[in-house]
């Protein structure tokens, strides 16, 4: 799809674009930023000691290695537009509420990546076609490692549910965390949401991205035979 807003190339050609073009830029780059560091910090990193053999610490080495590097890029991209550090400190900037939950074992980790990689997916799609060109670049190199990681978590739970034990576990993990997830996707009629739709920057409204995240999800889950559970929020 095209974009709603003519491209801009660089960093430096903001300078002919409404103040408001690079506010918009700026809040999705630190949100990216502050969120792929602590996402790759309370999951990733701590789930290589979780990971039950050597194949799968070395997939999930990779896991947290290419989510630090998300970081690194939306962090580099960051410095160019000269966003101040605080804004992309998960210390000071407060992170999405889907890193909320406390990681404990190895099946909630691979239902994190099924799931919570998937809502991922979902953003960086908006971010293929958007108006701000380092941005899109960004989201082009991403997207396939963001892609992995879902399929990573949907084949390690396919394999957790061959025995009776795993299944269970990872049905539980699926009830808890997905009660997380639909937050991920902000408030429906979000002003942010409206001027980055009007510059370009995403494609759908937050409710919307939503509502097809969930579907998606609901497919995935039932496609391991399991259930996807009621949920207590829908997000606004
Ligand atoms: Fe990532
Ligand atoms: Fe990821």
């Amino acid at each position: 799809m095209e974009s709603a807003y003519h491209e801009v190339k660089a960093v430096a050609d903001l300078a002919n674009e409404p103040p408001e073009y690079r506010e918009a830029i700026c809040k999705i780059v630190a949100s990216h930023a502050v969120n792929e560091l602590y996402g790759a910090q309370v999951f990733d990193e701590p789930a290589i000691a979780h990971a039950p053999t050597p194949y799968a610490k070395w997939l999930t080495c990779r896991i947290a290695m290419e989510e630090y590097h998300h970081h690194v890029r939306f962090k580099g991209l960051a410095d160019e537009l000269g966003i101040p550090p605080a804004a992309t400190d998960p210390k000071v900037k407060r992170p999405l509420s889907i890193f909320g939950f406390q990681l404990k074992s190895w099946p909630e980790f691979c239902v994190i990546k099924m799931l919570a990689d998937l809502a991922e997916i979902l953003q960086v799609e908006d971010l293929l076609t958007c108006s701000f060109l380092p941005l899109r670049a960004i989201g082009r190199l991403t997207m396939p490692e963001e892609k992995f990681h879902a399929q990573f978590g949907k084949k390690f739970c396919e394999e957790l549910c061959e025995t009776e034990e795993g299944r269970r576990e990872v049905q539980a993990a699926i009830d808890a965390y997905a009660q997380y997830l639909p937050q991920f996707f902000g408030a429906a009629g979000s002003k942010n949401n409206e001027s980055y739709r009007k510059y370009g920057l995403k494609v759908r409204k937050n409710e919307e991205m939503r509502e097809d995240f969930l579907n998606r999800a609901r497919h995935v889950v039932e496609s391991l035979g399991l259930r996807f559970p009621p949920l207590a929020s829908a997000g606004g």
